[in-house]
């Protein structure tokens, strides 16, 4: 399966190298510098999107927002049987339909760990998608993290905690590694044993399982030292602030439709 890719930025790279250990991955740019980097990293260039419909039996679009009309109008007509998927933020099947008159459609929305592998990516799939080509798209690209189909209506919550999400949780390794700099630890050291608390509490979590209360209780003995910490976090309402930080990010995705 030949694979073409609009776009080679941030995500189409990441896109690209994640999937060319399954198939084969042509780029296209409108770049010439991109496509020189695309093709000293080993893919097949083309240098316009005509070509790369000639080379390529799926599309992948990776382009901004902004470019992304130009993308899909140039594309209008010649799509044929080619899956048509896109990872623009906020294009809607319905809108990709509008643009380039496509009839297999699926929308994706991944965060930037896709540029280690570890996306977490919501798929969307336009009605003209058979199953079997559902199944090889989603066999396809499980290589680049994890999948999990969605109703379009849910886009903008994934789009909070998922998207967004990584924001959050770089802020929370950043505050714990100030709070480690306030007892002491040089910067450095302080963000290294935050990082290795956050991976590792993550691997723990998802390898045992279990509700994650059921851990902090396993941390926190009675009259002990860890029930100290919580009870600020208690005081200072810290689920209500990542409750209300994820619907804020939420209500802001809607408005952006
Ligand atoms: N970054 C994230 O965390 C993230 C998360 C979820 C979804 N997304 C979505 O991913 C998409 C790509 O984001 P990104 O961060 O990868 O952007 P990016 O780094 O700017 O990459 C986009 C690439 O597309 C090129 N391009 C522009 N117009 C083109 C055209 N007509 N034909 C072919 N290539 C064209 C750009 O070239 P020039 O630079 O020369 O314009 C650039 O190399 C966006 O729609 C965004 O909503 C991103």
């Amino acid at each position: 399966m030949r694979l073409g890719v609009i776009g080679y930025g941030n995500m189409g790279e990441s896109f690209a190298k994640a999937l060319r250990e399954r198939a084969e991955v042509v780029v296209y740019d409108v770049s010439e510098e991109k496509r020189q980097k695309a093709w000293a990293e080993g893919f097949g260039v083309v240098k316009s999107t005509e070509f790369l419909l000639e080379h390529s039996q799926w599309l992948l679009v990776a382009v901004k927002p902004l470019d992304v009309v130009e993308v899909l109008k140039s594309l209008r007509g010649k799509v044929g049987e080619r899956l048509l998927i896109s990872l623009v933020a906020g294009l809607s099947l319905s809108k990709m339909k509008e643009l380039s008159d496509a009839s297999k459609l699926i929308r994706l929305m991944p965060n930037i760990n896709a540029l280690v592998g570890k996306a977490t990516i919501a798929c969307a799939f336009g009605s003209g998608v058979e199953e079997k080509e559902k199944e090889s798209f989603l066999k396809l690209f499980s290589v680049c993290g994890s999948l999990y189909e969605l109703k379009e209506e849910a886009f903008d919550a994934f789009t909070a905690l998922a998207g967004s999400g990584p924001a959050f949780v770089f802020r929370f390794i950043h505050a714990l590694a100030l709070a480690g700099v306030k007892e002491g630890f040089p910067y450095e050291v302080a963000k290294s044993l935050a990082l290795d608390v956050v991976s590792g509490s993550c691997e723990l979590l998802k390898e045992k399982g279990g509700h994650p209360e059921e851990w902090v209780v396993k941390v926190a003995s009675p009259g002990g030292t860890t029930i100290e910490g919580i009870r600020v976090l208690e005081e200072k309402g810290f689920a209500g602030i990542v409750i209300e930080c994820i619907q804020k990010t939420s209500e802001k995705a809607r408005k952006l439709l």
